[in-house]
């Protein structure tokens, strides 16, 4: 027999309501969405290293408060992530320890290096572009504070998206030697950001039951071929080449035919095999243990407060 709030679960999910924190949820789709959640979540907050790593040699003192402004934003929405997921019942405290020990992951493209200026442009043209492609839809998931948590997210990796695309326009239309950096950083981070969107559909394990309880709204490959579609045009703008020289029109599918990422790369990586798995992963661990004096002080006067 079905438990009691399940036809009434099953009636939101089919009539697209949002399921909120107290209402009845199979237990299946509170994990899968803490995991999501929380992977998505230490995402940003892991993501915040490949990019800080160029604050201090940004080329103007502009340009360094806009990246200083986008990591800060970074950190503001893993916090905004790890408190939706707060609302399926597991602490932040949980969540972090998951990441530390290296129980949950992160995504595969933080594994990559930034090894010039340019990197920061096609992290921001290619890397946000791709989470906002991914996260555009999340905004219609059926758990209502994902979903809304997304909706103010999503507007913030656009402009994060737009300062990547103008640091790499500058780039491209500098130099003879900036305009190739630019070039070495987009032939760099084209295949890496396609594997973000994750194995092909025949290999996800997770994209049938989430894609049935409305937590994604598109498969892998459907989101891979958006973002496609969508870079072709504005590479033309930035005088860039992707670089996949298969890349094609293929007006009888109304789509751009490319060639896949190397998806025993992408397992590789999430396996804790990347070029900076292990870079990441003991700064993470260094930061945690170096705050663990904040947190106590931050606990020690909220219990003074509250006993005043
Ligand atoms: N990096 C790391 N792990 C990945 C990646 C990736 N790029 N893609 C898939 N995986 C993992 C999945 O987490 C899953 O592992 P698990 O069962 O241990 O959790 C496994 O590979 C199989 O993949 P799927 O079954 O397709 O997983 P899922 O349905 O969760 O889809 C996706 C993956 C598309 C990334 C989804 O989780 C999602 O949309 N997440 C929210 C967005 C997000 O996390 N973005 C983070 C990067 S963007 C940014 O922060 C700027």
């Amino acid at each position: 027999e079905a438990p009691t709030g399940a036809l009434h679960f099953d009636e939101l999910i089919a009539a697209e309501q949002k399921i909120e924190p107290r209402d009845w949820m199979p237990d299946a789709y509170r994990k899968t969405l803490i995991r999501q959640i929380a992977q998505h979540a230490h995402s940003e907050i892991i993501g915040m290293q490949p990019e800080g790593n160029w604050i201090s040699r940004a080329p103007t003192l502009k340009r360094k408060a806009i990246l200083l402004a986008k990591v800060q934003d970074e950190a503001g929405h893993g916090l905004y992530l790890y408190a939706a997921a707060e609302t399926l019942g597991i602490n932040r405290d949980e969540l972090v320890e998951m990441l530390v020990s290296g129980r949950q992951k992160y995504s595969s493209i933080f594994n990559y290096p930034t090894l010039t200026w340019a990197d920061i442009g096609a992290i921001g043209w290619l890397v946000d572009g791709a989470a906002i492609v991914n996260q555009v839809p999340l905004c219609r998931c059926s758990y209502g504070p994902y979903a809304r948590a997304m909706i103010r997210i999503c507007k913030e990796e656009s402009f994060h998206q737009r300062q990547g695309y103008e640091i790499l326009y500058t780039l491209s239309h500098g130099t003879a030697g900036q305009k190739a950096m630019a070039q070495d950083a987009v032939d760099r981070w084209w295949y890496p950001s396609l594997a973000m969107f994750g194995p092909p559909d025949g290999d996800s394990t997770h994209s049938e039951q989430s894609m049935a309880w409305k937590i994604k709204r598109f498969s892998n490959d459907d989101l891979r071929q958006k973002f496609v579609d969508m870079c072709v045009p504005q590479a033309e703008i930035l005088d860039l080449k992707l670089p996949d020289p298969d890349l094609h029109w293929n007006a009888e599918e109304g789509r751009h035919h490319y060639t896949q990422p190397d998806y025993t790369e992408l397992m590789r990586v999430i396996k804790g095999d990347g070029p900076c798995n292990r870079q990441r992963m003991a700064h993470r661990r260094r930061a945690h243990d170096d705050g663990a004096w904040v947190r106590e002080a931050a606990a020690a006067y909220a219990k003074k407060k509250a006993a005043a």
